[in-house]
């Protein structure tokens, strides 16, 4: 567990969680109204202070894909440096589960309860469902009652998007903890008969948590970017609003990835390097002095052709990992930088750049002066087996509310009315009653 206290919050959160601007000492208490000073605010940072990373246990390697499509392991090395990913093989691993179990794992390295988040971004191109959002889903199984929560959609660029509003958040005082999570199920909507497709995608999820500090470093500088006219070069074509889901849609694999893999791969080596430079300029930090380049592990190709040829930046402090992942689109990122971080290749006073690029298509970079010590910590049990608990409170929290939405639904409000029964089966109806009397039953 990674020591944090040296990245403290800025200030105590009022009672809506956000830090008042405090006053500067110059200040005249007496001065007149009509000649009012500005207002002097304590600058504040936004740090990463705790990370982690899930990933399904199922791997498929290049091999396996020989046996179901007309492919083959040199190829696919050679043409994207992927040798395996993980799936989600489980029908129960989900977008969400994986979340919340990467989300366990950056608040145990911060240390830091659930209940102290205020915001959670979850970015994702295979939401649970259309709505809810996922983001919510999360924050029900963390038990983050603090938090708001909603998705944010950028594709593989969204971790980044992700990390920008949360440094908007904490930068404006409305946030003293962010969540930013990016968590994919791409296994679910890609074509396996799609050789151009199936070869490139893997499942899984990392997140961070981002915390205010008054400490000076972190999230320096954030360089976003779209270009909408590429829509229709990486896009899942059905289940919205344009063509709804039906059975012409299923049966022509319209719910499928669907993509223009060349102008995908002209798009991203032009971004990747413009963003970079975009974002080190913002922060007021040359080439020479970045440490780290955390990119988005879609295509070794892709990596070498911008940060390495055409930044210039050695590949020693480019990571990447991608070979035993593939593309798992905006949750790249995050499990790289757990990664990196594993393998000591991330130290505090470094110089980080995270970029990516995706569907939309967009594109995104953040610069960080990274301050967090990253050493591994021993884990203390009797930390551990509290929040193993406060994850159990959270549980029971959302079973008794949902049970409490039920008595509310099937009691009559108007005396006079009759218990309503709109032919709703029953049995579906009874079941979270059902489940808490079984859960009460075997405490
Ligand atoms: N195995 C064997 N041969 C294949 C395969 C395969 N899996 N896939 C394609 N081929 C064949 C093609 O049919 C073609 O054959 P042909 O010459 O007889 O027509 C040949 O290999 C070359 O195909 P290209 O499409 O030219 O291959 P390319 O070098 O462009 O590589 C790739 C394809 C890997 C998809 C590359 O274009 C790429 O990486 N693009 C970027 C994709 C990407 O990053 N997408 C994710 C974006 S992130 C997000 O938002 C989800």
């Amino acid at each position: 567990m990674a020591e944090v206290k040296q990245i403290p919050p800025v200030s105590e959160p009022g009672s809506n969680g956000a830090a008042a601007p405090r006053k500067s000492v110059s200040q005249d208490e007496n001065a007149p109204h009509s000649a009012p000073s500005a207002p002097a605010y304590q600058a504040r940072f936004a740090h990463i202070v705790g990370w982690g990373y899930h990933v399904p246990a199922k791997v498929i390697t290049n091999h396996d894909l020989e046996q179901i499509v007309d492919t083959n392991d040199e190829w696919i090395r050679t043409r994207t440096g992927i040798a395996e990913r993980h799936v989600a093989a489980d029908p129960k691993e989900t977008s969400v589960t994986l979340a919340v179990a990467a989300a366990r794992k950056a608040l145990e390295v911060a240390d830091v309860p659930a209940s102290k988040i205020d915001l959670i971004v979850c970015s994702t191109t295979t939401p649970e469902y259309s709505f809810p959002a996922t983001a919510c889903l999360i924050q029900n199984a963390l038990g983050a009652h603090n938090a708001g929560a909603f998705d944010l959609s950028a594709a593989c660029s969204g971790f980044v998007y992700g990390l920008a509003m949360a440094r908007g958040q904490i930068l404006a005082g409305d946030a003293e903890y962010v969540l930013v999570i990016g968590t994919e199920t791409l296994s679910r909507i890609v074509d396996w008969t799609d050789r151009e497709t199936c070869i490139l995608f893997g499942d899984g999820a990392g997140a961070v948590l981002v915390a205010a500090s008054d400490v000076p470093g972190g999230i320096m500088a954030v360089e976003l970017g779209s270009d909408g006219s590429g829509g229709d070069t990486l896009i899942v074509p059905a289940g919205g609003s344009a063509m709804p889901t039906s059975l012409e849609s299923v049966s022509s694999g319209m719910h499928y990835i669907k993509m223009d893999g060349k102008a995908v791969f002209r798009f991203a080596t032009r971004v990747m390097a413009s963003a970079t430079r975009k974002v080190l300029d913002r922060a007021g930090f040359t080439t020479d002095e970045v440490d780290l380049v955390v990119p988005h592990q879609a295509n070794i190709r892709i990596i070498q052709n911008s940060v390495l040829n055409q930044l210039k930046i050695p590949a020693d402090k480019v990571f990447v990992n991608l070979e035993r992942y593939g593309n798992t689109s905006t949750a790249s990122i995050p499990i790289a930088l757990c990664e990196a971080i594993e393998a000591g290749k991330l130290k505090p006073g470094y110089k980080v750049v995270f970029v990516g690029f995706g569907a939309g298509l967009t594109w995104a970079a953040c610069a960080i002066d990274w301050r967090t010590p990253v050493e591994k910590q021993s884990t203390d049990w009797w930390r551990a087996t509290r929040r193993q608990a406060t994850y159990g409170a959270a549980a029971a929290r959302s079973m008794w509310k949902r049970t409490v939405r039920w008595v509310y639904d099937v009691l009559p409000t108007d005396p006079e009315a009759p218990a309503r029964d709109d032919g709703k089966d029953k049995e579906t109806r009874d079941a979270p009653l059902k489940e808490t009397a079984r859960s009460r039953d075997a405490t």
